[in-house]
C-alpha cells in the first residue's frame, strides 16, 4: 500500500482557512471545528485514507457506514468510468437508463431469498438515506389512502430510531435534542421503548464482569419488555397505525444499540398480527454489514418495504432504493381520473454514474464471500475486545452485530455510571484514535467501529489494536 506523502506545503493552512470561512459541516459543532487541527482528505486507496500532510488513517467507520470493498476498487472506478463515457446523468421522469434498469434486476435478485413469501418486487430509487425512508412512509401511507382508509395517521417505530435528517424521516425518528428547534415541522408518532439492555434493569455491580449486551438473561428480559411495550403501543394506536419501522437487528445513529435475539423477528410477527405494513430501515445495516445480504435475514423476516442506501453503490455515490411488494405499487396504479400516481421524485433519481457503480459493487456481492469476510472480521473484533478491553474499568458495554460495533465509555461500571455528556469523553478518544492514524467517530461516550465489510486481516488487526491502545492509554480519571 501506498503510503508516500503526497503533501504540498502550506496546503493544507490554505483549504482550512477557506473551509474555515465558508463551509458548514454536517452534525458538526462548528465552533470547535474552527478550534481543532483541520482533517482534510486528499485520497484513499484500499481502507486507508491519506489528509493533505500525507497522514494515513485507517478507515475505521467506512467512510460514515458506507464504503463496502474499500476505496478505489478497479472494478467499480472502471464502471463509472465506462458510464462517464456514455452519459453521466439523464432523467427517470417520463424516460429510463441503462445502469437503473440493470440495477433494477439485480437488486430485486439480490434481496429476495429463495422460497420468499414477501416479494420485494418493486424498485424507487433517491439519492440518501433520508429519502429512501421518506419514499417508504409515503408508500404505505399512500397503500392505505387509495385503499380508501384515510384515517390512518401514525407510525410505530422505536424510540432512539434514526431515520435521516428530512422532515418525514425526523418525525419518525425520535431525538429529543436534535429535533427540539423543529418541533412544530413533525407530525405524529407512536414509539415503542428500545430493547437497550442497558437500561432495562438498574446497572449494578454485576456489570464488573461481563458487559450487560454478553449477558443471556439480561439480553431475554429487554427483549420482552420492548415486545411488550411494543404491544401496549400498538394497542393504543388501533386502526390509526400506518406501519411499523424498524432498523433491524442494530439502531444505529441512536446509539448503537443491538437488539436481541428474537426482537426482530418478535416485532414483524406483530406488524402481520394487525396487518400493517413492516418497514425495514436497513440504510446502515444492510448489504452485508451485518454478516448477510439484509440484516432481515438473520431473523428469517421479510419486509414488506426496505430502504437501502449508503452501501449501495459500494459507498462510492449518492444511491438509495426503496424496494416494495407488488401489491404496495399496485395501489399506485389505475386510470389516470383515479389519481393514484405517487408524486415523487428527485432531480438525480437513479442517477446513472451512481446505478453503474451499485451494479458494480452488487456483482462483488452475489457470492457470499463479502458477508463471510464480515462475520470473520466481527469474530476478530469481538475477541480482541474481549481480551483488551474486557476488565477495563471505562468500557460499559461492547455492542457488536457484524462489523457494526459499539464501544460505550462509563464513568464507572460498578455501579454503572455515565460520563457528564458536556465534557464529550468519546469525542476526545476518537480524537486520539485519529492522532494514531485511525478514523472512527462517537454517537456521544459510544465509540463506533464500523469498517468495510470487505476489510482484510491485518488492517482489521491495526484498527482494533490502535482502538485498544487508545482506550487503554486514555486518562479518563479527569472526567470521573
Ligand atoms: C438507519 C438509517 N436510516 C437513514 C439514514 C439516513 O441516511 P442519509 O444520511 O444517507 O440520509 C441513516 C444514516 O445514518 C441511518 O443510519
Amino acid at each position: 500500500m501506498n503510503s508516500a506523502s503526497t503533501s504540498t506545503p502550506g496546503l493544507t493552512e490554505r483549504l482550512a482557512a477557506i473551509d474555515h470561512a465558508h463551509l458548514w459541516h454536517p452534525f458538526t459543532p462548528m465552533r470547535q471545528w474552527r478550534e481543532q487541527e483541520p482533517i482534510i482528505i486528499e485520497r484513499a486507496e484500499g481502507f486507508v485514507l491519506f489528509d493533505t500532510n500525507g497522514k494515513r488513517y485507517i478507515d475505521g467507520y467506512s467512510s460514515l457506514w458506507c464504503n463496502v470493498h474499500g476505496h478505489r476498487v478497479d472494478v467499480i472506478d472502471e464502471a463509472i468510468r465506462d458510464q462517464l463515457d456514455r452519459v453521466a446523468h439523464a432523467t427517470m421522469l417520463g424516460s429510463s437508463t441503462v445502469p437503473a434498469i440493470r440495477l433494477a434486476e439485480r437488486l430485486v435478485k439480490l434481496v429476495n431469498r429463495p422460497g420468499a413469501r414477501t416479494v420485494l418486487n418493486k424498485v424507487f430509487y433517491s439519492d440518501a438515506g433520508a429519502t429512501a425512508t421518506e419514499l417508504a412512509f409515503k408508500m404505505a401511507a399512500g397503500f392505505h389512502h387509495h385503499n380508501g382508509r384515510t384515517d390512518r395517521d401514525t407510525f410505530v417505530g422505536v424510540r432512539g430510531a434514526y431515520h435521516g435528517d428530512t422532515t418525514g424521516a425526523m418525525s419518525v425518528g425520535y431525538d429529543e435534542r436534535m429535533h427540539k428547534p423543529f418541533g412544530s415541522m413533525l407530525f405524529r408518532n407512536a414509539w415503542a421503548i428500545a430493547p437497550d439492555v442497558c437500561s432495562v434493569d438498574e446497572p449494578s455491580a454485576g456489570h464488573q464482569r461481563e458487559w450487560p449486551s454478553w449477558d443471556r438473561a439480561r439480553r431475554e428480559r429487554a427483549r420482552d419488555l420492548a415486545l411488550a411495550d411494543l404491544d401496549r403501543v400498538l394497542g393504543e394506536v388501533g386502526d390509526r397505525a400506518i406501519a411499523v419501522v424498524i432498523e433491524p437487528l442494530m439502531q444505529g445513529a441512536g446509539g448503537i444499540i443491538e437488539q436481541p435475539e428474537g426482537y426482530l423477528a418478535g416485532l414483524a410477527q406483530r406488524a402481520r398480527a394487525h396487518r400493517l405494513p413492516l418497514i425495514a430501515d436497513e440504510v446502515a445495516v444492510g448489504l452485508c454489514r451485518t454478516g448477510a445480504v439484509l440484516a432481515c435475514e438473520h431473523e428469517g423476516v421479510e419486509p414488506d418495504i426496505l430502504c437501502l442506501a449508503k452501501g449501495l453503490s459500494g459507498g462510492y455515490l449518492p444511491l438509495a432504493a426503496t424496494l416494495c411488494t407488488d401489491m404496495i405499487a399496485e395501489a399506485f396504479e389505475g386510470e389516470l381520473s383515479e389519481h393514484r400516481t405517487l408524486y415523487h421524485g428527485h432531480t438525480f433519481t437513479g442517477n446513472p454514474l451512481a446505478c453503474a457503480a451499485a451494479n458494480a459493487s452488487i456483482d462483488l456481492l452475489i457470492s457470499d464471500e463479502i458477508s463471510a469476510n464480515a462475520r470473520a472480521l466481527s469474530s476478530q473484533m469481538r475477541d480482541s475486545l474481549r481480551e483488551a478491553l474486557g476488565d477495563h474499568p471505562h468500557v460499559g458495554d461492547v455492542r457488536l452485530r457484524g462489523v457494526l460495533c459499539g464501544i460505550r465509555l462509563v464513568a464507572g461500571r460498578g455501579p454503572w455510571s455515565a460520563f457528564d455528556p458536556d465534557h464529550r469523553v468519546g469525542a476526545l478518544v476518537c480524537a486520539a484514535a485519529r492522532e494514531r492514524g485511525l478514523m472512527i467517530r462517537p454517537l456521544g461516550d459510544v465509540l463506533v467501529l464500523n469498517p468495510a465489510p470487505a476489510m482484510d486481516d491485518a488492517t482489521a488487526e491495526e484498527m482494533l489494536r490502535i482502538v485498544c491502545e487508545t482506550v487503554s492509554g486514555f486518562d479518563f480519571s479527569r472526567f470521573v
